[in-house]
């Protein structure tokens, strides 16, 4: 397997991270405590749980149904508002980055706000496929993604902008995100997705709809990785179905800088210790060979 070199001062879009693994947006993200116990069990970085304008409460439930290979969910984006920003006290110069969503520009800039001293940068959730109003109903709309993210950007912090792979052509919203001043893209959020209990006739989230995510994702991931890195000059996060050190692999020679991992740390919370003890070794290469290698 090809394995990496660790190196120090690792940054990807314009953001210091102890290694190229950072926690997902939303995954165990909803306390300083979780997010604290991701980075001691080896994440090089964090993304807390997204954060709005107002409190949330979610969507009812079920709000998460878990297959073989994938998870299905509905969360609905719930969340505490500003009162999550004590929960970053523990976190003092740590690796974290803010996951903020709002419902236009002024909302999106006046969440980051809170934030400024206390996190590395921000991501823009502009691709929650099940949230009226917000997420993906902003990602398809490139002009709205543009306006966002020039919103955030005037923070002076890095921006992050994670793209929903729900549009025809997710190089569109990276090349809006571009514009707008991002410092990377993340693709993808979750790809909106339904089931149905035979037994009960109904469909399993409470929601009806929600976002899958997982190892079945991972092709549809690396596909959106790939074509952003060909269209774009900042650098592409991954993000979707990555569950091994050879998927990281992967997902870098598609070109992306670094890699999110999310529902792989619902199977087992040491996933980034097991991730990064096979991932980087003493005749490993430089992540830079290795980044968009597939293009050449
Ligand atoms: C239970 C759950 C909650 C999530 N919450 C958020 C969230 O708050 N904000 C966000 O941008 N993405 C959220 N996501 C999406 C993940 O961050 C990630 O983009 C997606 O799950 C694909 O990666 P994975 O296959 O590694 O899980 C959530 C995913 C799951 C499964």
């Amino acid at each position: 397997m090809v394995t990496l070199i660790r190196e120090d001062n690792i940054t990807a879009g314009g953001i210091l991270m102890d290694n190229h693994l950072i926690l997902a947006a939303g995954i165990l993200g909803t306390t300083g405590a979780s997010l604290n116990r991701m980075l001691s069990n080896g994440a090089g970085a964090v993304v807390t749980k997204s954060i709005g304008p107002s409190p949330k409460e979610g969507h009812k439930g079920p709000c998460v149904y878990v297959m073989d290979g994938a998870v299905l969910n509905a969360m609905g984006l719930p969340n505490p508002s500003s009162d999550f920003i004590e929960e970053l006290n523990v976190l003092k110069d740590k690796p974290v980055i803010a996951s903020i969503f709002g419902a236009d520009p002024d909302e999106f800039h006046e969440v980051a706000s809170w934030f400024k001293g206390k996190v590395r940068g921000f991501e823009l959730n502009v691709s929650c496929p099940h949230a009226q109003g917000y997420g993906a109903q902003i990602g398809c709309n490139p002009g709205l993604v543009l306006e966002c993210t020039r919103a955030v950007s005037r923070t002076g912090l890095p921006v992050w902008v994670k793209l929903t792979p729900n549009v025809t052509d997710i190089k569109e919203s990276g090349i809006a995100a571009e514009r707008g001043g991002a410092s990377a893209v993340v693709a993808i959020n979750t790809l909106k997705a339904m089931r149905i209990s035979t037994d009960l006739r109904r469909p399993v989230l409470g929601n009806l709809t929600g976002g899958l995510s997982g190892p079945a994702i991972f092709p549809v991931a690396l596909r959106c990785v790939f074509e952003l890195y060909k269209a774009l000059n900042i650098p592409v996060i991954g993000c979707g179905g990555v569950s091994s050190a050879d998927n990281v692999i992967e997902m870098m020679m598609a070109g992306a800088s670094a890699v999110e991992i999310g529902s792989a740390v619902l199977d087992r919370n040491d996933i980034f210790e097991k991730i990064a003890g096979d991932l980087y070794s003493e005749e490993g290469e430089k992540a830079s060979d290795i980044i968009g290698c597939a293009h050449e």
